[in-house]
């Protein structure tokens, strides 16, 4: 087997760049998977867990969780290395300048989005991955929201993550060569599209948190069961 493509992708530059590019594309796709998936919480309980259940129940799974983990790990490390590559070959005071002084505020933050998203996503983790799941999903997410402690980190987490992929999206194209006059602009607005639906984790917490699915209820319009 030939591993000289593999090997280039990790000790030259331009390929840690095409890893960063694509683990984020990949990422930014699984984004939107996973807002889709909880958007099926407003359906109702029988609705998400029935859809959870079948997820766990698939032996594919847990191959998709470690593919997962991989994409991220490889997104993070190669983050990181190209950021210190960066800032280690740039003439001195040039790259605190263009840090600072970024065309959008999305490429202006990334490191500090990025570094914001890896600590909400360890907190999901923590708090809805590896914790008692004996209530049932739909109830341990539903309860957790309605604290707004737990729906402030869930809207700032949300908030970084839609500026991150603001700039993201749009430059993991440009990273990877795809540049043209007629497509380029909508591959902008694509990108800024798919950041805007971020606000979507955001707006599902709040949903709880303000009790709309209560007065939904209590309206005829749905049923929710109280534990
Ligand atoms: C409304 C907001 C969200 C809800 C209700 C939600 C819900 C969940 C739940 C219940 C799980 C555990 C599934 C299981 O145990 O099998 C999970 C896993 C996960 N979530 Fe979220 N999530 C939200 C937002 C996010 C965001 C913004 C990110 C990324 C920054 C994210 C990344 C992940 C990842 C990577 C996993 C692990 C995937 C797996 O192991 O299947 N989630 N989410």
């Amino acid at each position: 087997m030939d591993f000289t493509f593999i090997k280039r992708l990790i000790t030259t530059s331009i390929g840690r760049k095409a890893v960063m590019a694509v683990s984020g594309l990949l990422l930014g796709g699984f984004m939107l998977i996973h807002l889709a998936e909880n958007l099926l919480l407003l359906k109702g309980e029988m609705a998400y867990n029935g859809w959870v259940d079948l997820l766990l129940s698939n032996p594919v799974t847990p191959l998709l969780e470690i593919g997962l983990l991989l994409l991220f790990s490889a997104h993070i490390i190669t983050g990181v290395w190209v950021r210190v590559e960066d800032f280690m070959n740039a003439p001195r005071g040039y790259e605190a300048r263009k840090w600072q002084g970024g065309r959008t505020i999305g490429s202006a933050t990334m490191l500090y989005t990025a570094a914001a998203i890896l600590a909400y996503l360890i907190y999901h983790m923590i708090t809805f991955r590896f914790s008692d799941h004996s209530m049932g999903l739909y109830q341990m997410v539903t309860t957790a929201f309605r604290a707004p402690l737990f729906t402030a980190i869930y809207i700032a987490g949300s908030a970084a993550l839609a500026l991150h992929l603001s700039h993201g999206m749009q430059s993991a194209f440009q990273t990877l060569g795809v540049t043209h006059p007629k497509y380029t602009p909508l591959i902008k607005a694509g990108g800024l599209l798919v950041a805007l639906a971020m606000t979507g984790f955001a707006m599902i917490s709040l949903y709880y948190l303000l009790g709309i699915d209560l007065k939904m209820a209590q309206a005829g319009y749905t049923m929710v069961v109280i534990k």
